[in-house]
């Protein structure tokens, strides 16, 4: 099994330290990449991936060993500390750059086989929305699992993490390892994954052909019968 770890900060304090020790657990193949260090700009709002394709971004050498390092892997983990109740700016510019592949667009199919994880650490509040910033891109790439991880540390740093805490944490990282491989090679998508590809499917063929969308649908045969779930 391969899992990549997007971390949305350059350092190793909490939200490392749960991530990387749920990627551990899962086992198999791992892979981390650093925001800002292995990916630093923002989105220029050119609109190039939405009227080309992700390949013609400006960015898109820098943006191409994550983007296929998650293209790749079975297991993508997107981890952020919680920066004034959202995910850090490093992590919401590098999520931006994938605005193309949302459903609404042009999913990559790969996408319907993965489990997705979205990790967040507050000292206190604020791990719901930053989860959600995370999970929100993964379940519009067509993510079918996607697993939410917030935890409140109480602590600026590992080590200042209550030892109860610290139990909770890995027992917590524990179950969802233990989840994630039961789950690999399942990929029913869930039913809110069904409605909303039926609801896009409709919008393209009924309300509006913006291209390359259009054909991009065409070409899968998502405006026929088939599914980006059962093609792969
Ligand atoms: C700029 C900044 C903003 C923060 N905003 C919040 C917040 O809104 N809510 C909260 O509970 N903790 C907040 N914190 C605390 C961190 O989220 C918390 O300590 C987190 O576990 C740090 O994770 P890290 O060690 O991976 O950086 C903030 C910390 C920083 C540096």
């Amino acid at each position: 099994m391969k899992t990549v770890i997007i971390h949305g900060q350059n350092h190793k304090g909490n939200t490392y330290m749960i991530a990387h020790e749920l990627g551990e657990k899962i086992g198999g193949e791992l892979k981390e990449f650093f925001l800002p260090k292995d990916f630093d700009e923002p989105c220029r709002g050119c609109w190039t991936c939405f009227n080309k394709d992700l390949t013609h971004c400006p960015h898109y050498k820098k943006l191409k060993p994550l983007a296929d390092a998650m293209d790749e892997a079975d297991v993508v983990i997107l981890a952020s500390p919680v920066y004034v109740y959202h995910a850090t700016g490093q992590m919401m510019a590098f999520l931006d750059h994938f605005g193309t592949r949302w459903l609404v667009h042009r999913p990559d199919e790969r996408a319907f086989r993965k489990q997705g994880v979205a990790v967040a650490t507050a000292a206190g509040g604020g791990m719901k929305s930053t989860v959600k910033d995370m999970y929100h891109s993964m379940f519009f790439w067509g993510y079918p699992r996607i697993y939410r991880l917030g935890v409140a540390v109480r602590a600026s740093k590992p080590d200042e993490i209550p030892e109860k805490i610290q139990q909770k944490i890995h027992r917590e990282t524990d179950h969802l390892a233990a989840k994630i491989k039961k789950n690999h090679g399942s990929f029913a998508p869930t039913l809110k994954t069904r409605v909303w590809f039926m609801m896009m499917r409709w919008m393209h063929k009924v309300f509006w052909k913006f291209e390359p969308d259009y054909s991009y649908w065409e070409e899968h045969g998502w405006h026929d019968r088939k599914r980006p779930w059962k093609s792969c």
